[in-house]
This record gives C-alpha cells, structure tokens and sequence, in this order.
C-alpha cells in the first residue's frame, strides 16, 4: 500500500470582507502518496494558491480564517505546531517553489551567498563546505559554468536560469514535498519545457512528492499521477492522469482540456468555456459552474451537487457526469 505523505481533510479558508465574505477554499480533501505528483488545475482566482498556502500555515490570520478535520504531513498535524516548529518543517521537510522567481530571491545577495545560507542554517555546514555544495548543486540543475555564475547577482541571471536556481535552492534539503506554484508560468514555452523536464528529474531522484499547481493541463499531462480540478473553491474532480485526459467527468475540466492544443479528451470537438470564475464573493446558486455550463439543467442552478465516487479512482462534482450526459 502506498504511504501517505499529505492528508488533508475537509479544508476551508474564509475571508471575512467588510462586504461580503470570501470563501476562497471550501472544503477540500486531499491526499499525496510518497513520490507522488498530485496537480491542483484550476483559472486563476479559483483557490489554487490560498490551498497552498494554507497548507504551509503561511496565510496571515486573520485576515484569513482556516478550518481544517486534518492536516496531517508526515504524520504530524500541522495546526498542532507552533509557528517555530512549523518554521523548522517549512524549508527543510515542505519546500515550495512560486512562479516568480525574481520576487523570490534576494536581490542584493548573489545567488551562491543565497544557497550557502540555506546550506548553513539547515545542515550546519562551514562556509568552505557550503559554497562546494551550492556550486555542486547549481551544476546539478543545469546552471553553466556554475563557479562563475556563483556570483552572479539574481538580476544578471536569465528568467529561466533563475527558475533553475530556485529549483536547486528547493531541492537542497531534500524535502519530503515539494509545492511547485506556476513554476513556469513566467517563462516563454521552449524554457517552461527544459525547466519541466528539470522539475520531473528531481523530483524523481530526490523520491520527493509534489503538488504542482497550473493553470496549464499540458504541464499537467506532462508531469502528474494524480489530478484535482479545482473551480471557486471547490473540488470539482478528481482523478488519475490518464483517464482524466481520455475521458473528463466534469464540464470544466471538458473545457479546460479542450482550451489546449492536442490533448485528448474531447474527441476533437472545440468547446470554449464562456465567461469568466463567479466573483468569489458573490458565487452562484447551485453549482458554481452552471452559469459557464453547456448541459445546465434546471436542477443544476438550484441544488449544489456533491463530490461522489465515479469508479476507478475517480471523484466528480456534478449531476449529470460526462459520460452519462447523452442519456439525460
Ligand atoms: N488576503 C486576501 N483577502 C481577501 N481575499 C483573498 C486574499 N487572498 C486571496 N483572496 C481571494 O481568494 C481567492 C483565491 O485566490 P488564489 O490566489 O488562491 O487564486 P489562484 O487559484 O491561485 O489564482 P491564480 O491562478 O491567479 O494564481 C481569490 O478570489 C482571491 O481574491
Ligand atoms: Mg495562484
């Protein structure tokens, strides 16, 4: 049986607005296996980040407002921890890894300064150690000349050299589980693909698990086992990879997967989904995505459907499932 790294149940993360309240996160069950790559795909606004977040116990509180059943990583429950225990847990147990990594390093240190830190701080190595380590691990992730560019500035780096620094930075304790939020997002398609490949490479020497958060399916198809589509909040399916991109369940992920070139899943139909997410303070009635949805039905705008075992490993969040659909 596989082991799990990650188990998080039933989380929800409000913002209370003088307005009107935000329910950003409503509810979310989510397991990651050790080694596993568990993708969160959504459009932006829908949650994606606010999960991660949550999950680091990085979101200010309040303004944020976080209930969870569980939120167990390895064992531990994380809302038990104090915010220095959860400071030894983040870095060196829980890496993450943001789409821009320019906001991410530190601007007036170099980036082997940078990495000797982390070396430093978490392994307790000397200085003449650390700077070994940190140019080792530079080559590792593809930086050229890495005795030179130990001393480079992040600005004097390339987008994507930077996105490679940073992943080498995540990696260097060797973490458990790795968060990888749009890691790519930032980069022009030929580097988004080298620095995937890099990602998919050390995550699998490292036997690290990770969730990768995207907008993209294509990055998806690329590198997970497991998918969440994720749509205003809320878990809308789930499922492996692959019959996820044969066979979508929900509408949205319909939509999504026919918003990309090539993959499958659509049987070449060209289906665009129309308008935008609801605002978040102002979600419809009934299934939040029936506004967008080509079957809607009457009962669709007034009953919110329930996540429900669709076989095979599969969980889907409407009335009328894909697959079904022609009999309706
Ligand atoms: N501090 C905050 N106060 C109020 N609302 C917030 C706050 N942080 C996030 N939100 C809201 O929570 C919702 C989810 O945001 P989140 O950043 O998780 O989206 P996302 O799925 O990561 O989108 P993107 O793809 O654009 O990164 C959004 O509607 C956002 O406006
Ligand atoms: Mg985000």
């Amino acid at each position: 049986m596989s082991e799990k790294i990650l188990d998080i149940k039933n989380l929800k993360v409000i913002f209370p607005a003088s307005s009107n309240v935000i329910r950003a996160v409503e509810g979310i069950d989510l397991t990651v296996d050790k080694g596993q790559c568990v993708a969160i795909v959504g459009e932006s606004g829908c949650g994606k980040s606010v999960t991660s977040m949550a999950i680091m116990r990085l979101l200010e509180t309040p303004p944020a407002l976080i209930q969870t059943d569980a939120l167990t990583f390895d064992g531990k429950e994380l809302t038990a921890l104090s915010q220095k225990e959860m400071q030894n847990i983040r870095g060196r147990d829980i890496s993450l890894i943001f789409q821009d990594a320019l906001t991410a390093l530190n601007p007036v240190m170099t980036i082997g300064h940078q990495l000797d830190e982390v070396y430093i701080r978490h392994e307790k190595l000397k200085k003449k150690q650390a700077k070994c380590k940190s140019v080792e691990s530079l080559r590792l992730v593809g930086v050229p000349d890495p005795e030179r560019r130990y001393h480079d500035y992040p600005h004097q780096l390339s987008g994507g050299l930077r996105q490679r620094v940073l992943i080498a930075m995540a990696f260097a304790l060797n973490p458990k589980l790795m968060i990888a939020d749009e890691p790519t997002t930032a980069l022009d398609v030929t580097i988004q693909a080298q620095v995937l490949d890099l990602l998919k490479i050390m995550q699998k020497a490292h036997k690290t698990s990770l969730i990768l958060i995207t907008h993209d399916l294509s990055v998806v198809s690329y590198m997970a086992d497991v998918v969440y589509i994720m749509y205003a909040g809320k878990i809308v399916e789930k499922s492996p990879l692959k019959p996820l991109l044969r066979a979508p369940l929900h509408p949205y992920t319909e939509g999504l997967l026919a918003s990309v070139p090539g993959l499958s899943g659509t049987n070449g139909r060209f289906i665009q989904i129309p308008d935008a997410v609801p605002d978040p303070a102002n979600k419809p009635e009934g299934c939040y995505f029936h506004p967008r949805c080509r079957y809607c039905t009457e009962q669709c705008k007034t009953q919110k459907p329930r996540l429900t075992e669709a076989g095979h490993g599969r969980l889907v969040r409407c009335w009328y499932p894909l697959g079904r659909k022609e009999e309706v």
